[in-house]
């Protein structure tokens, strides 16, 4: 029987500001160390089980119940699981850190107006012309987790220094070996 608990790593942070870039890195590399990974990723499941849901402060929680129940299944069979969601409330991140057993909140942290330069998927200036409601950071608020294990800065660190601190964050962690 196989009785390991994985670890549910939950990249908070504004859009653009690479949740899903530095948790797609990290995910690689655990592979590579042969453990079993998912990654989930909120803006993919809104094309499959989290379709449909708005960007209202309900919908929104209602999106990452869904993501805590599937991380629960994953990591109670001893999978590793990786979520990046924004996750903007702290009644959403306190209902997930409750709700799962090894939950590490890692901020993905980058200033507003480098997300806004970034603006990878012109998402910034569709809000700004008012194209899209309730965006993050726009119209809609993000509230700064106020004690994430790990804070990571992706405008003055690069995505392996990143990787780095978050691998070396698990080695040392001990629930996690
Ligand atoms: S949340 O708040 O955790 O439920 O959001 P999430 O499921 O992570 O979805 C965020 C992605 O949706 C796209 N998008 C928006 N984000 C924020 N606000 C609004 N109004 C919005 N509309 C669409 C956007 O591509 C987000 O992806 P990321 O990867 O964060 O950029
Ligand atoms: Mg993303």
């Amino acid at each position: 029987m196989n009785s390991y608990q994985g670890s549910v790593l939950w990249f908070t942070g504004l859009s653009g500001a690479g949740k899903t870039t530095t948790a797609q890195y990290i995910e690689k590399k655990l592979r590579e160390q042969g453990r079993r990974v998912e990654l989930l990723d909120g803006d993919e499941l809104r094309h499959t089980i989290c379709k449909g849901l708005s960007f209202s402060r309900e919908d929104r929680l209602e999106n990452v119940k869904r993501i805590t129940y599937l991380s629960q299944l994953l990591s109670r069979n001893g999978v590793d699981v990786l979520v990046s969601a924004i996750t903007p409330y702290n009644e959403m991140r306190e209902y997930a850190r409750q709700q799962l057993s090894r939950y590490v909140e890692i901020y993905v942290k980058c200033p507003l107006h480098v997300c806004e330069m970034r603006d990878v998927k012109g998402l910034y200036a569709k809000a700004r012309a008012g194209e899209i409601n309730h965006f993050t950071g726009v119209s809609d608020p993000f509230e700064e987790p106020g004690s994430p294990s790990i804070t990571l800065s992706t405008s003055t660190s690069t995505l392996e220094q990143n990787g780095q601190i978050v691998l070396e964050w698990l080695n040392q962690s001990s629930p996690y070996t």
